[in-house]
């Protein structure tokens, strides 16, 4: 296969510069000690979604407003939403609350006019807004539209982690991704999951992605799993166990069907080894 190292795309001067000056301006408001998230989120989505007007109040209270317009504008307060994680029970409502704004300023900055799939802005609108949300972000992490998050406070996220396009990382149990880890389109990354006799029967279990994992397209990965450092998950598998390092893991449940070619000598057996009590390590 011929190596294809992405391209450097530009766009006008006085363009990139607005943004610059938008996301330094939005990237300080977040950063300041007083700020107020719900405020913040509420205003940038108005700005984003009404460009002719500046009075939020005003125009909500305005009687010709209508009521379909009013409850447009109402929703874009993140007070007046609600999100599905904070109807499970063990969602940690503080630490929830604190984050909700910015949960909801990232899913609606994505179907904005301004965002979904342009690629410059939104990978840089969202590099801004991870930090404050998940429990850890390294540098240069890259994410594409419509990805989702759960909590999001329980993400712990490395150095050059690349998210692609509508991948959900449910996080309530907590995830990890080591350096380089890559997620590719429609990926479902799991931690917690329900029992099969009472739905109401939850387990909790943060899932790892280990240094230089790649999840490809479609697959998913189960709560619980360890995907071992340099592992690859293929397309639309279902990682149900621990994945060894280097090895390349497909179908449902996901097996190893080859192991990489740098793989250290350890790396290279065929011997199921276990991750931790209970796994096999297919
Ligand atoms: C995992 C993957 C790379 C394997 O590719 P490969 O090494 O070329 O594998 P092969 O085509 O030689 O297939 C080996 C065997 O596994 C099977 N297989 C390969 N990929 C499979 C998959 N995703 N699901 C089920 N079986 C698969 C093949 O049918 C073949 O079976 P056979 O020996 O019975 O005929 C590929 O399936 C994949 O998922 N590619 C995704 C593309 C990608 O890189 N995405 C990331 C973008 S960021």
């Amino acid at each position: 296969m011929p190596l294809l190292p992405l391209k450097t795309v530009s766009i006008p001067d006085p363009t990139r510069e607005t943004f610059d000056a938008w996301l330094e301006e939005l990237g300080s408001r977040l950063a300041a000690p007083d700020a107020d998230w719900y405020a913040i989120a509420r205003d940038t989505l108005f700005q984003l979604y009404h460009p002719g007007h500046t009075d939020y109040i005003e125009l909500l209270e305005d009687p010709v407003t209508p009521l379909a317009a009013k409850a447009s504008l109402l929703a874009l307060d993140p007070h007046n939403v609600t999100l599905e994680p904070e109807y499970y029970a063990d969602v940690d409502t503080e630490k929830f609350a604190r984050v909700k704004p910015l949960l909801w300023l990232w899913q609606r900055f994505d179907h904005s006019p301004a965002g979904g799939t342009n690629v410059h802005l939104g990978v840089q609108f969202r590099r801004l807004l991870a930090p404050h949300i998940f429990a850890r972000c390294g540098r240069n992490f890259k994410c594409f539209q419509f990805a989702e998050v759960s909590y999001g406070y329980n993400l712990d996220v490395g150095d050059d982690v690349v998210i692609h396009r509508h991948v959900l990382l449910d996080d309530r149990g907590g995830i990890t991704l080591g350096d380089r880890v890559s997620i590719a389109d429609y990926a479902n990354i799991y931690s917690h999951t329900h029992s099969i006799d009472d739905q109401r029967d939850v387990t909790n279990a943060r899932t790892v992605l280990e240094d230089d994992v790649r999840i490809t397209y479609h697959a998913t990965v189960l709560a619980g799993t360890r995907v071992g450092t340099n592992a690859m998950v293929g397309a639309c598998a279902v990682a149900t166990r621990d994945v060894r390092p280097y090895h390349v893991n497909v179908g449902i449940p996901a097996r190893s069907i080859a192991v990489k070619s740098d793989a250290p000598p350890e790396a290279r057996s065929t011997k199921r080894v276990p991750h931790h009590e209970g796994d096999s390590g297919f």
